[in-house]
């Protein structure tokens, strides 16, 4: 928890006035979203677009603007976490289910600042299971699909139901074992109807922050 707010925390140093800011979804991004209240109290500008409705709930009660997608042309920077990221700097995200809504705004910021405690960083993606957001109708034959490309698909679901994202889809967790080009599989993956989107975040952080157990926090650079 400690190298989570850590993370955190330094990410939003990166907030000043007058942005307007993407806010991600899970348990290291909630601290981000916490701070970035905490600040707006302390009479920071900005406003927000959330990922979740989780996160949109949280940055309600802590009061901070929030505006729609209707309402903004770019997002000035978004602080998010990740399951994994490699060396290259790709993500597996979608952990807490958000992947859809998060690459969304991911691929409109300016700035993706990703905040993860140290065991998240890997040298090839593929130990966390890749989220892959599906529509309902057909899903047994998306299931197919996936596994045809070489995937073991496992449906998502909490207390024997089937797990529901915000956008009313359903998740395929697929292991594919080390994913050797996430760009490729990112391509294939969508290119099969009924899939939505997937986890893969090829080239879109700015900027990864990584939380320590001791409290120290370190932003990495570009390989
Ligand atoms: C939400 O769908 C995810 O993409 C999260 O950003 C990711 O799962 C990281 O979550 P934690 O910060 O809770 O580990």
């Amino acid at each position: 928890m400690e190298s989570k707010r850590v993370a955190a925390e330094r990410a939003v140093e990166f907030v000043t006035d007058g942005m307007i800011v993407g806010l991600g979804t899970g348990s290291t991004a909630f601290w981000a979203i916490r701070k970035i209240g905490q600040r707006v109290k302390e009479g920071l500008k900005i406003q927000a677009i959330a990922t979740s409705t989780a996160s949109e709930k949280l940055a309600r009660e802590l009061g901070i603007p929030l505006l729609s997608f209707a309402e903004i042309d770019t997002i000035d920077v978004t602080i998010d976490g990740a399951d994994e990221v490699d060396s290259n700097w790709n993500l597996t995200k979608g952990g807490g289910g958000a992947l859809l809504r998060e690459k969304i705004v991911a691929s409109v910021s300016k700035e993706l600042i990703i905040i993860v405690d140290e065991s998240k960083i890997v040298e090839e993606l593929g130990s966390f299971p890749l989220p892959v957001e599906i529509i309902p109708f057909g899903y047994e034959m998306t299931l197919k699909q996936l596994h045809k490309l070489g995937a073991e698909p496992l449906l998502r679901k909490t207390d024997d139901q089937i797990y529901k994202t915000d956008n009313g889809n359903f998740i395929a967790d697929c292991h594919f074992g080390k994913i050797a080009n996430p760009e490729e599989l990112h391509q294939a993956l969508n290119l099969i109807p009924g899939v939505v989107d997937n986890g893969l975040f090829v080239k879109l952080a700015t900027h990864v922050i990584v939380g320590h157990k001791d409290g120290s926090v370190r932003e990495l650079s570009p390989s």
